[in-house]
């Protein structure tokens, strides 16, 4: 086993305040110590006991944070959907109704080339920082394309959801009751063994809340967590559903009333923030700020599908989230690291502590504030997944 200590960090973000100062747990001049795929140290270099390390990565004062952790993606789909995207950039609205177009490009496509596809989508994230990231499925619809695209979900991403409610499927429109008992029965049977949670589309043109809820017990009755794509298009009841069926998080929340915020204020629900898909539609921002102030629990995600945001940068979500929906700097790295990992129930990513998973993202720049600062730049200097160096930017 080769023991990795990287030294002279100059701004080593921890997001444990109990060793580090402020909400990130800051140490100047940090080092941490990678071993068998933990993180085995923390502290300041200066404390760092003699001859710690097999190999030594002088990181000349820049910035290392724990890598991202990006709770709501999805990757398993084939084809893209550049015609409506141009279409929104000339007037149209995105709708829901697009998603068959990919389910029809979906079920087409082998199950070699989505998992290659996957595969090229979470290797571009990893390089870009993200060292733990979700995939949903929902772009199969009947029983034997949601399973393969679990499957495939699951050996791509490092955690898998089932998305069987997505959106009626062309041939069962005039049959949604139908569509439901079949998405809560034999499809969920078939899927849940691939998976940890389970979502729906709440949302007119997608699934009202009674059938999201009817998804979300079924999926809990198979042992999945429960997450709900929720006031995505408009204020409808999926957040207040979501935080009364329990689940994880409630995604998207662009368009909130008081009585959403409050719901989420005093439940454990994340709300977890999608701004890159706000800005891919056109549509307005998530307001993060209020979300934070009345005390609900935040994350912030890429949600990269071909539809409605076809981006895996958790920097710019950052710098989006900065700039559009109020929140400081330390919030939104916070909200792209440890919220992530809490709105995948995970306490072993998202924070650089003892025992935590060896996952480590060194920055080309001496403060986490410019993933914000320098929005859309690569600020990549190095990545570590599970203590092995999957990134290298040599410094000129
Ligand atoms: O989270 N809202 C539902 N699902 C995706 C969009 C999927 C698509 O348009 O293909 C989302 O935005």
């Amino acid at each position: 086993v080769v023991v990795t200590a990287i030294v002279h960090v100059g701004t080593l973000v921890t997001n444990d305040g109990e060793v580090g100062r402020g909400a990130l747990g800051v140490i100047d001049d940090g080092a941490v110590v990678l071993e068998a795929g933990r993180v085995a140290w923390v502290g300041a270099t200066s404390a760092l006991p003699e001859g710690a390390g097999d190999e030594r990565v002088d990181a000349g004062g820049r910035c290392a944070l724990p890598g991202f952790v990006d709770s709501h993606a999805h990757l398993v789909f084939a084809g893209d959907r550049l015609a409506d995207f141009v279409a929104t950039t000339e007037g149209d609205e995105y709708a829901p109704g697009g998603i068959r177009t990919t389910v029809d490009a979906t079920r087409r496509a082998s199950t070699a080339a989505l998992e290659r596809h996957a595969q090229a989508l979470r290797h571009e994230a990893l390089r870009a920082g993200t060292t733990t990231m979700e995939s949903k499925s929902g772009y199969g619809l009947t029983v034997d394309d949601e399973a393969r695209s679990c499957r495939v979900a699951r050996a791509v991403a490092d955690e898998a959801t089932f998305l069987g409610a997505h959106v009626v499927p062309a041939e069962l429109v005039d049959d949604p009751a139908g569509y439901v008992e079949l998405v809560t029965g034999p499809m969920l049977a078939a899927c849940a063994p691939s998976v940890r949670f389970v979502d729906a589309f709440c949302e007119d043109g997608a699934f009202d809340a009674d059938q999201a809820r009817a998804v979300l017990r079924a999926g809990a009755s198979h042992g999945l967590l429960g997450k709900l794509h929720a006031n995505q298009l408009g204020r409808g009841p999926g957040v207040r559903v979501a935080v009364e069926e329990g689940c994880v998080s409630a995604d998207h929340c662009t368009y909130l009333v008081d009585a959403d915020v409050d719901a989420l204020a005093s439940s454990q629900t994340v709300a977890t923030l999608l701004p890159l898909t706000e800005f891919a539609t056109g549509s307005g921002y998530a307001d993060g700020r209020r979300l934070l102030d009345a005390g609900a629990r935040v994350a912030l995600a890429s949600n990269c599908n071909p539809g409605s945001g076809y981006s895996t940068s958790m920097s710019l979500a950052i710098a989006l989230a900065v700039r559009e929906l109020g929140l400081r700097v330390d919030e939104a790295v916070l909200a792209a690291t440890v919220g992530g990992a809490t709105a995948l129930r995970r306490d072993d990513v998202g924070v650089l502590r003892r025992g935590a998973r060896a996952d480590v993202l060194l920055l080309e720049a001496p403060s986490p504030a410019y993933l914000a600062y320098r929005p859309g730049v690569d600020l990549v200097a190095g990545v570590w997944k599970d203590g092995e160096r999957v990134v290298v930017t040599p410094a000129p």
